[in-house]
């Protein structure tokens, strides 16, 4: 058994409340650290009984490690003209998924590994601990299977925990219907599960219907998957009430719910998790923040990092854009520590700074949690120990 202890006399935000209102000491404070797990959390600076080996980071701000529940890491290929052209007006449809699609299933196993492992490393050094990355760009079952493995690889290499996503329902193949893809789907769950830990679906009217998504969703059930939907993205079609009823662990995007949304997802256990960057960059419209957060929802924030509309695998860039679209700074950084591991279903392992969960922390390069909307996407970690391991 290894004892180590961190202190510091800066802001430590602990997230131990169970909604955004983070526990914050302000002042000496000092974690005791036991092998992977935090042992003790409190104010103060160093005591009798205390661990020989200290490390005091001074008035740094201290965190728990960022959680990203939301990313499309596994792909190759540009579309950065599609951005432009948004830029200049049009609208997105997910269309272009399928240009992803050709670019990613061309390219070696090596290279796409290599490509998922960058990513990885530039979450690392953005203070991400564990993150979730869905496969969805390949559609034909072998060409999931493959992301998936490819994910797999490139994590093992990685520091962080990495959560796999089975996103089979992301677009329709060309040459195939929804309702057929909807049946390849479920076809493929049982060859997925031992690379999956979620399944998730693209629920547009447009693309895989509610009918469609519930179909999937309870395959994924049925073997085991916790449950996640890209839900009233495009058009409000009910995918976030198919969430709550199914009691999917979140449901994701949600720029078009309406404030009795909110409501609903407040009285259920499901976690809402809104992608601040994607969001902002396709000009659609924004999620109704204030309502989900007023209402007392669990609100997680991603990064969405991804093929076609926003690219940037940064948790701080997130909170520094959710602060923009109506979240006050402590929700913020609760929603991109301790709301995102609900939405992943992790929350009594990770996300806060308390006895018994992992020891993932983060000391900033910043003296205020502040600075992230100040500087989005610019505050860096000074020193990150993840699983008790620092690096
Ligand atoms: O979460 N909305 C669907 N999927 C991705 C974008 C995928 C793409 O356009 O490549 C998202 O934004
Ligand atoms: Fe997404």
């Amino acid at each position: 058994m290894t004892r180590r202890a961190l202190t510091g006399h800066g802001r430590l935000l602990t997230m131990s409340g169970t909604r955004a209102g983070p526990g914050t000491f302000v002042g000496p404070w000092t974690i005791v650290l036991r092998d992977d797990v935090i042992e003790e959390v409190r104010a103060g600076g160093l005591r009798a009984g205390d661990p020989e080996e200290v490390s005091e980071v001074g008035r740094a701000l201290c965190t728990p490690g960022l959680v990203d529940p939301h990313t499309h890491l596994a792909y190759a290929g540009d579309r950065s003209d599609e951005v432009a052209a948004r830029s200049r007006g049009e609208r997105y449809t997910g269309g272009g998924i399928l240009r992803t699609v050709a670019s990613t299933t061309a390219c070696p196993d090596e290279a796409l590994e290599g490509l998922i492992a960058a990513r990885l490393r530039r979450a690392f050094e953005q203070g991400t601990t564990t993150i979730e990355v869905k496969s969805g760009y390949g559609l034909a079952a072998d060409a999931e299977l493959r992301l998936l493995r490819l994910i797999g690889m490139a994590a093992s290499g990685s520091p962080m925990r990495v959560v796999r996503t089975f996103l089979g329902a992301h677009a329709v193949p060309a040459g195939m219907t929804a309702a057929e893809q909807t049946e390849a789907v479920i076809d493929a769950v049982p060859a997925v599960v031992p690379m999956a830990d979620q399944i998730d679906v693209f629920c547009e009217p447009d693309l895989f219907d509610v009918a469609m998504t519930r179909r999937i969703l309870e395959a994924g059930r049925a073997h085991g998957l916790g449950l996640r939907l890209h839900a009233d993205q495009l058009r409000r079609s009910g995918a976030l009430a198919l969430g709550v009823e199914m009691g999917a662990l979140s449901v994701d995007h949600l720029e078009e719910a309406s404030a009795d949304d909110a409501r609903l997802l407040a009285s259920s256990p499901t976690a809402a998790t809104v992608l601040p960057g994607p969001a902002l960059l396709l000009r659609g419209g924004l999620p109704p923040v204030r309502a989900l957060l007023d209402a007392g929802a669990t609100v997680a924030i991603g990064s969405d990092a991804n093929a076609g509309t926003f690219g940037e695998p940064s948790m701080t860039l997130a909170i520094g854009l959710a602060v923009m679209i109506g979240f006050a700074v402590e929700e913020a950084w609760w929603s991109a520590t301790r709301g995102a591991a609900t939405a992943l279903g992790l929350a009594d392992q990770l996300g806060s700074l308390e006895p018994g969960r992992r020891a993932d922390l983060v000391v900033w390069d910043a003296e205020h949690e502040a600075e992230a909307a100040m500087r989005p996407g610019a505050v860096r970690p000074l020193r990150t120990c993840i699983g008790g391991r620092w690096s």
